[in-house]
């Protein structure tokens, strides 16, 4: 047997064994009795301990190593799965598994003390525990090397390739055009209408998010929309990309959004060949990248006055409320600006510029100039700089995410990295499609998910995602396309 189809194999085997994890975990988030959780606890640990013994195996470097020199004659493919393989072994390698587990440990403390600390607004009861993970995050950045700064080792994680200097350029960027444009809006622009009072029953909702994800072209017959208490999306391999969503009977458009946000991730996965995934090469370049495809689906189609063309029919029939608006009413009802205390509430013009904040204070952190003492302060200081607003107290505040308490740290610029993916990729697919909101106001969005398809989903995992970006777009990634977007669309919400 050939290096390459051994090194295939051996893969494969991790693939398999991460997708029984990943079904397990499915099933704890919206089915199991709640005194399964011991017993799933025991199964999802050894499952995903098997992988991770597979990963960091001397065997699989000795397989990788062999494969290396078969290269000359192998597929793009193949040589991608090698360049993944040896990423991924190395990186998991770099950390010690003792100080691993001790990581993992503090890291299930600190997230019951920052719950209990989130709901008394206590930042003082997470602190030490926050300070201890920081520490032992930044001493985990030296064991995996970086060249220019430790935040760039976990920066890796997330976005394979982007470094901290490359990121501050595009954020700082951002931020700096973002803040007076806010304020424009806001002192300038007519704000829309508000969401009618109402209730919305849940099942009329969910009716309607299934009938959004079909008209994507997500693939019910590869997938399943399910209840959760948050909403999620998960690959569990070729046929099988499930969603699952939650609904407040108040207002029905956080469902349906998240319902188009969930789908976008969704579609990429059900769009990984089926070849690459037990390749390792699923997943996505990123998770800035996956990102970028639930923003493009929930924003830059969903939040368009073109879809709502075509839905609002479809809205106004499961709730008669909507009967007499506009498609334009509904299309500025959704694009609301409102800055506000919450990341995950925050309309698009604000969501980003509460990224630019955590990314810059855990920049800081794992540099060691910022102290966890004074997280608070800063956090409430720029805040106000950024959106105008301060905390009333830590809970609505430093302590609002799970991330942090997790080790979670590089995560955060993902988030914001993927509304840029997004808007960059648009304007590619504009210019190859110019037909699209004339297709968009017909429902047919067939010509958006085969480009998608074409450009982004059928490479999966193979290229970092700057590589990627420069092959749909020609350029580099930049916040330019975003800010475009953002000045063209707010200019007819906020009719300036
Ligand atoms: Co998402």
């Amino acid at each position: 047997m050939s290096a390459l189809l051994e090194l295939k194999n051996y893969i494969a085997e991790m693939v398999e064994l991460s997708a029984a994890a990943a079904i397990a975990y499915w099933d704890a988030r919206t089915y199991m009795p709640a005194r399964g959780v011991e017993t799933r606890a025991r199964i999802t640990g050894k499952l995903s301990r098997l992988a991770f013994e597979r990963l960091i195996s001397p065997k699989f470097g000795e397989l990788l190593a062999a494969a290396e020199k078969e290269l000359a004659e192998a597929s793009e493919a193949e040589r991608a799965m090698v360049r993944m393989g040896k990423r991924d072994h190395e990186r998991a390698r770099a950390i010690p598994p003792d100080f691993y587990q001790k990581f993992v440990e503090l890291c299930t403390k600190a997230e019951s003390v920052w719950e209990k600390a989130k709901a008394e607004a206590n930042f003082a009861l997470f602190k030490p525990y926050l300070a201890e993970i920081v520490d032992m995050v930044r001493e985990m950045a030296k064991m995996i090397g970086y060249k220019e700064h430790p935040y760039d080792a976990l920066l890796e994680e997330y976005e394979p390739g982007m470094t901290t200097a490359r990121v501050g350029e595009i954020l700082g960027g951002l931020r700096e055009k973002l803040v007076p444009f806010l304020r424009e809006l806001l002192e300038r622009g007519t704000p829309p209408p508000p969401v009618p009072e109402g209730k919305y029953r849940k099942e009329s909702q969910k009716a309607l998010c299934a009938e959004a994800l079909r008209l994507m072209g997500y693939d019910f017959s590869a997938g399943r929309l399910d209840d959760s208490a948050h909403p999620f999306t998960i690959g569990l391999g070729p046929g099988d990309t499930r969603v699952t969503n939650r609904y407040n009977e108040e207002d029905p458009f956080p469902a349906l959004f998240g319902a188009l946000h969930e789908g976008g991730h969704a579609l990429y996965d059900q769009g990984v060949p089926a070849e690459l995934y037990w390749m390792g090469l699923g997943g996505g370049a990123s998770y800035g990248v996956h990102e970028s495809q639930s923003r493009f689906w929930e924003n830059q189609i969903g939040r368009s006055l073109a879809f709502w063309e075509f839905f609002k029919p479809k809205l106004s029939r499961r709730f008669r409320v909507f009967a007499r608006k506009t498609p334009e009413e509904i299309f500025r009802m959704v694009n609301k600006v409102e800055p506000s205390l919450i990341r995950v509430e925050a309309d698009e013009v604000t969501y980003n510029l509460h990224i630019c904040l955590r990314f810059e204070l855990e920049v800081e952190l794992i540099a060691g100039k910022l102290k966890v003492e004074e997280l608070p302060e800063r956090w409430n200081a720029a805040m106000k700089e950024y959106l105008g607003v301060v905390p009333p107290d830590d809970a609505k505040g430093v302590l609002q995410d799970v991330h942090w308490s997790g080790g979670s740290f590089g995560y955060f610029p993902s988030y914001a990295l993927g509304n840029l993916y997004a808007a960059q990729f648009m304007e590619a697919l504009r210019a190859d499609l110019p037909d699209l909101p004339e297709n968009l106001r017909k429902g047919n969005t067939a010509p958006v998910l085969s480009w998608l398809r074409e450009r982004i989903h059928r490479f999966g995992r193979m290229y970092f995602p700057e590589e990627l970006c420069e092959k749909v777009t020609g350029e580099k990634l930049s916040a330019e396309p975003f800010l475009r977007y953002l000045r063209e669309k707010y200019a007819q919400v906020y009719r300036l």
